[in-house]
């Protein structure tokens, strides 16, 4: 029996993401089953191991020297092989590396792109991304902005979880021998397959990036966050999504 300690690499990435209980396992899985995906790029991924349980290639990407304890961790490997909602073998790549400069790896050659609260992903990273591949943004770092008044991407629709809130994900407590419990993970399998948190939003899409007093959003306004914290922004948006979905389209 190839047995699963809670050691401190896998720890690491339960403790804050939660496991089965991440937020964002269900809009991973979402998208899965709606588009045609093989191959995950995720930079600036820190330990969210979580995508690796819906898609069997993920390459990951982080320069933080503590992240790389979760990803060299044959725990998590294990964790991975357990838990896992797809019958393939898991595929897993991390660089501990600039993302601006990632070894290895072939321009136009991935199908989704995720950027989640760690820069301008759809800038530096975007030539990772096959033509008509999806890139998948928050907007904590203007990156879902960005794409949307850059000329590379197409914003097909946003996506919201109807039944948490991702502002309290990494707080909530999880006790180590529910997470190893068969049952535990046969109910959230069971959940997470229904996709019924999961909200897709493809109408009236320009809406979400309307400045409430402004015409229209600018580039300069998406880049005064490299000089401002999100609060201090000259402009507020009128309507938000956890998450934005997006098409390359060159
Ligand atoms: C706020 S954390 C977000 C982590 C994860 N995406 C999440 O949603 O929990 C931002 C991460 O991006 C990484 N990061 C930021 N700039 C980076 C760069 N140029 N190259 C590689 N990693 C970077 C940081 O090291 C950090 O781990």
């Amino acid at each position: 029996m190839n047995e699963l300690n809670f050691t401190k690499g896998l720890r690491k990435y339960i403790e804050y993401y939660k496991g089965l209980d991440d937020f964002y396992l269900p809009f991973f899985y979402w998208l899965k089953n709606n588009y045609p995906i093989k191959k995950v790029l995720y930079p600036g991924s820190y330990t969210h191991i979580t995508t690796s349980l819906v898609f069997p290639e993920v390459v990951y990407v982080d320069n933080t020297n503590s992240s790389e304890i979760t990803f060299k961790d044959k725990n998590t490997r294990k964790f991975i092989n357990r838990y896992k909602l797809y019958d393939k073998i898991s595929e897993i790549r991390f660089y501990l590396t600039d993302y601006r400069k990632i070894p290895n790896e072939k321009p136009l050659s991935f199908d989704l792109l995720i950027s989640i609260s760690a820069g301008f992903i759809s800038t530096t990273c975007g030539k990772y991304l096959r033509k008509g591949g999806l890139f998948l943004s928050d907007n904590d770092h203007n990156d879902a902005a960005r794409g949307y008044v850059s000329n590379s991407y197409e914003l097909i629709g946003v996506l919201n979880n109807i039944k948490s809130s991702r502002h309290d994900h990494h707080s909530k407590n999880i006790q180590e021998n529910v997470l190893f419990d068969e049952k535990y993970f046969k109910r959230k399998r069971k959940e997470i397959e229904s996709s019924s948190e999961i909200q897709f939003i493809s109408t009236d899409l320009q809406e979400f990036f309307q400045p409430k007093i402004e015409p229209e959003l600018t580039l300069d306004m998406v880049e005064e966050i490299m000089e401002k914290s999100p609060s201090k922004l000259s402009y507020k948006l009128k309507k938000k999504a956890d998450l934005y979905l997006f098409r390359k389209l060159d």
